[in-house]
């Protein structure tokens, strides 16, 4: 049987940088499965990881023939899966009013259907001390003005997190949110977002979140945040009601 680790979004950000830390921290593996559209950088990952053999799947995962194709891949090989990560992923600025309902529907695909069907199709190849890791966001904790619906997504991957934590702890399987702030990726360009000066206060390298990411992760933490910014927020969402925060990211954000 081969052991291997699935990495969703593994050809740019925070997904490749999965990637590079587990083929280099991860000697018991035989392979590692990497997700994403661009074929093109999947390839240009796989000549840069010398430790270990990747597969290459060039899927879309907004579509459910591609999602079909990883269910086939998954029986075929029967592999045990040592750690999954979810970090496909994207998000679209702007008011709710302002979005094209077709845009909120593609994120929503990507950050909650396409997630959540993975972790189900990998479920039956996790075994005791498998790990998920699910790249979640800060925003998960709050609603966000003017990225309201990307924000709406990441709470929906908490709920499913907590659920599912709780479901498979009997199984000794954990589930890890990774809950970061800004960081520095193509996600913000890629989906035509500019950083305010807030936000780039405290962009973070993604090298860092994913270090933490794979501690927290091997200690069985239900949550892992890196960084001051996300912190504080989850702090003064516990200490302030939430519809004066709301007010003032409001005043802030929009
Ligand atoms: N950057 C941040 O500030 C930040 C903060 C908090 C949370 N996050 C979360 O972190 C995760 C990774 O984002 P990132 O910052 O690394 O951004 P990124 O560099 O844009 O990476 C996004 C990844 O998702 C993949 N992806 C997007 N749509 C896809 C689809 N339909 N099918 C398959 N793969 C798809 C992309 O690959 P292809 O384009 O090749 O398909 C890419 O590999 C996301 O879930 C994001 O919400 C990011």
């Amino acid at each position: 049987m081969k052991y291997i680790a699935l990495v969703t979004g593994a050809s740019s950000g925070i997904g490749r940088e999965f990637v590079l830390q587990i083929a280099s921290s991860y000697s018991s593996l035989d392979e590692i499965w990497v997700l994403a559209r661009r074929e093109a950088s999947l390839q240009q990952l796989e000549k840069e990881v010398q430790e270990k053999q990747l597969r290459i799947f060039p899927l879309d995962l907004s579509k459910k023939e591609n999602l079909e194709e990883l269910e086939t891949a998954l029986a075929k090989e029967k592999p045990c899966i040592r750690i999954l990560v979810n970090s496909a992923g994207c998000g679209r600025g702007g008011t709710i009013e302002s979005q094209d309902w077709r845009d909120a529907c593609h994120m929503l695909d990507v950050n909650c259907r396409a997630l959540t069907v993975v972790t189900m199709l990998c479920l039956p190849y996790l075994k005791r001390r498998s790990r998920i890791i699910q790249v979640d966001s800060g925003s998960a904790f709050l609603p966000q003005p003017g990225f309201g619906i990307y924000a709406a997504s990441k709470s929906y991957v908490l709920s499913f997190d907590r659920a599912l934590g709780v479901e498979l702890r009997k199984k000794g399987i954990s589930v890890t949110s990774v809950c970061p702030g800004p960081v520095d990726t193509e996600f913000f360009r890629a989906g035509g977002i500019t950083l305010n000066l807030l936000k780039r206060m405290f962009l973070v390298k993604p090298g860092k979140v994913v270090r933490k990411a794979l501690f927290d992760a091997e200690a069985g933490k239900a949550l892992s945040i890196y960084g001051i910014s996300v912190k504080a927020v989850r702090f003064l969402g516990k200490l302030l009601p939430h519809e004066f925060l709301l007010g003032l990211m409001g005043r802030l954000l929009l």
